[in-house]
């Protein structure tokens, strides 16, 4: 072989593990968990607290680092979908880069939700190339979905999460204390990815969302019930996440509900949560099965009587075909040119399909728009 006809091959395995734990009263003075994660002596943290969190807990938190002789250094970060930016990603490092800390065993904390945790993930994947991290989720949408993952992100470019990346967590620590405080509005939000779930892979959820979920919103998910609910959606994320962690699979039962979803809330972003936007597609979704004969009337009218029992709207008024056609298209060019489209088959099981039509998009929506649910014969008018 000549000099000029070398290559070479570089291969390296890095193994990914991290802890979900639930932790109650996370920020008591005794409480030594959050600082089992990294150096314990002598020590700073850099800590980002969502600003409506501040508002109920800051003294808890300070306290908190006080007592253990910590020096840390708490940025209060506004969250909500708008704060979701390169500018603030970029200010949040300006103030870690300031402080700074051990690149190793100084980990940074992430209080909040969805968004800060995206953020600040962001964050800790790309400051000297990567520092250690730790998530404390206080919204439901962080709760049993956002903190439990390892994707990163900023909106960019009118686009949400353009820039992002995959970072594992040190530890994801769960204390349900921080539901109490959340609006009723963002309780449902986070509901709408419990539902996902409970229709896609896991009937005993769903049934206890129709005998509990009513009463486990009133109680902001605090009793045990609502315990048992949490545990069972996060066991339930982690189970599609873990041997999924990077996507290489495209096909994914969790994207349930998020292929419409994706250009109602890039549209109607003053309008929709997160999670508002994933009920109306999961709804769109359960209408097309139902055409396909995937689900029977009897488990649509299901689906549709938990959502009005849960006391979640849908907005079908912010609805279009051209508007979920166009989402379609952009979800299949993201899932490499296949559409890939969950749907429901029965409760509790999931089928992905590749060939929907702007026709059958069209009828969903009439069917949606008259609140309609269609048997093979009868024609049955829910208001
Ligand atoms: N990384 C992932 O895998 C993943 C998964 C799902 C969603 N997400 C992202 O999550 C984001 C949505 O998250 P979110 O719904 O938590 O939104 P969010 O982080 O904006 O929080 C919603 C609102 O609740 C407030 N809040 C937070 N904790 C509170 C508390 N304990 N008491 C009172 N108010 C509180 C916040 O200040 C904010 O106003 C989206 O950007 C979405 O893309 C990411």
């Amino acid at each position: 072989m000549t000099s000029g006809m070398r290559k070479w091959h570089v291969s390296y395995q890095r193994t990914i593990g991290y802890e979900v734990e639930n932790c109650p009263n996370i920020f008591h003075p005794q409480n030594t968990a959050l600082l089992s994660v990294g150096k314990r002596e002598n020590t700073r943290r850099f800590v980002v607290v969502d600003g409506n969190v501040e508002k109920y807990f800051s003294a808890e938190i300070r306290n908190y680092f006080n007592a253990h002789k910590v020096d840390a250094k708490i940025v209060t970060f506004r969250s909500g979908e708008e704060n979701k930016s390169v500018d603030n990603y970029l200010w949040i490092l300006r103030e870690l880069d300031a402080f700074p800390i051990n690149r190793r065993d100084e980990p940074i904390i992430a209080i909040g939700g969805g968004v800060l945790t995206d953020v600040v993930g962001f964050v800790a994947s790309s400051y000297r190339r990567g520092v250690p991290h730790i998530k404390i989720p206080t919204t439901l949408m962080g709760y049993i979905d956002a903190s439990v993952g390892i994707k990163t992100g900023v909106n960019f470019n009118e686009n949400k999460n353009r820039l992002g990346s995959f970072e594992p967590p040190k530890k994801v620590f769960l204390d349900r204390v921080f539901l109490k405080t959340l609006p009723k509005r963002q309780i449902l939000n986070g509901v709408c990815e419990i539902l996902k779930l409970a229709i896609i892979k896991d009937p005993m959820l769903f049934e206890l969302l129709e005998s509990h979920g009513a009463a486990c919103v009133d109680s902001k998910f605090q009793d045990e019930i609502g315990g048992s609910i949490l545990n069972l959606s996060i066991e339930g994320m982690i189970e599609e996440l873990e041997p999924n962690l990077f996507e290489e699979n495209l096909a994914r039962k969790v994207d349930f509900g998020h292929t419409f979803s994706y250009g109602l809330e890039t549209h109607h972003d003053a309008q929709l949560l997160h999670g508002e936007a994933v009920l109306i597609d999961m709804i769109v979704s359960s209408i097309l099965a139902k055409a396909r004969n995937l689900l029977s009337c009897e488990e649509l009218n299901r689906i549709f009587d938990l959502v009005a029992g849960l006391g979640i709207v849908i907005r079908n008024d912010l609805v279009s075909p051209e508007l979920l056609w166009n989402s379609l298209e952009e979800r299949t060019y993201h899932r490499n040119g296949l559409q890939r489209v969950p749907l429901p088959a029965g409760i509790g099981n999931c089928t992905f399909v590749n060939d929907i039509n702007f026709e059958e998009i069209q009828s969903a929506c009439k069917i949606l728009e008259n609140r309609m649910v269609i048997d093979d014969t009868v024609y049955e008018y829910r208001s």
